[in-house]
């Protein structure tokens, strides 16, 4: 039988449900039920009335599945799946840094530890970060982590003064100015789509043509009649756009831009999570019922 079908027979007799983040290995995204990006799955995973979730992404995205729908097995195919940006603050920084702004309001990017949503006053994803930040009131201090180059972009699209953790995503910092020069100037006239966690936000995101989360790159992806588009995220990204729109070519900026942990799962590891129900996401109670209100506020933004 092969791996696929392996994977079929034992969705039904676990009754699970796959999720597959848009990084993930293209023949992960064909076999999942849903495939997105962080705000779209977190929904999915709310909603979810299967026993078990297999989660095919990262660590914080599993255990968001897990608060926000606790009775059901949440299953994280390998465990080495970790994100290098939510590894940037923890939840004792957070305190330390709240203790410097008392009244302040914490935002936390959805790439981060549960513990550290456990001190948010609110949580965002890429595709909302705008909207939550908006609707903080006027006059009060924010403090925005992890990631500081989604945070500058979000300072300049709101007008707020926000404070921001400097951290960065190993994957999307090295996508520089001197890359989206170089792109531009080989593939003259092709509009570029950047993921707003890409380095030196200040400098690359103002000469882009979108800032979008990865869902917003597909829906881009399925509109445009771009002859070709320069992509700058993860390259994972490209199977779902290549496949939507094969009239268009995508090209991307930086064809290193992998993220190794989004690569940790492979089809194997998603059989044998179903077959021996591994690797389970727990999260303590304390912790998952001081995370729960934040991230239920954000899959309703
Ligand atoms: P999206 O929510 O846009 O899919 O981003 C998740 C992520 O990890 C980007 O690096
Ligand atoms: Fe984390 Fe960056 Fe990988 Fe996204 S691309 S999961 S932010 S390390």
């Amino acid at each position: 039988m092969s791996l696929e079908a392996e994977i079929r027979s034992l969705r039904e007799a676990r009754d699970a449900v796959l999720l597959a983040h848009n990084y993930q290995r293209p023949e992960v995204q064909e076999i999942a039920d849903y495939v997105g990006d962080s705000l779209y799955l977190a929904r999915r995973a709310q909603e979810a009335d299967r026993s078990v979730i297999v989660f095919a992404g990262v660590r914080f995205m599993a255990e968001t599945a897990k608060i926000l729908n606790p009775g059901r097995t949440v299953l994280l195919p390998d465990p080495k799946a970790g994100c290098g940006l939510a590894d940037a603050v923890t939840a004792e920084q957070v305190r330390a840094w709240k203790a410097e702004h008392p009244g302040a309001a914490v935002v936390a990017y959805i790439n981060t530890s549960a513990e550290v949503k456990a001190e948010a006053d609110y949580c965002c994803t890429s595709s909302n970060a705008v909207k939550v930040v908006e609707r903080i009131p006027a006059g009060q201090e924010v403090l925005f982590l992890p990631d500081m180059f989604l945070g500058d972009y979000v300072r300049r699209r709101t007008g707020r003064n926000l404070h921001l953790w400097v951290g960065d995503c190993p994957v999307h910092a090295r996508l520089r100015p001197e890359r989206l020069a170089a792109a531009r100037a080989e593939h003259p006239g092709a509009p570029v789509v950047a993921h707003p966690e890409c380095g030196c936000a200040s400098e690359v995101l103002p000469q882009v043509d979108r800032v979008l989360s990865t869902d917003g790159m597909v829906r881009f992806a399925e509109e445009t009649r771009a002859p070709e588009v320069l992509v700058a995220t993860e390259v994972g990204i490209l199977h779902r756009m290549r496949r939507l729109n094969p009239g268009t070519t995508f090209t991307p900026l930086d064809a290193g831009a992998i993220c190794p942990y989004m690569k940790e799962i492979d089809l194997a590891d998603v059989r044998d999570a179903l077959a021996e129900l591994r690797y389970r996401i727990e999260v303590p109670p304390p912790i998952a019922g001081r995370a729960r209100g934040v991230l239920e506020r954000m899959v309703a933004t």
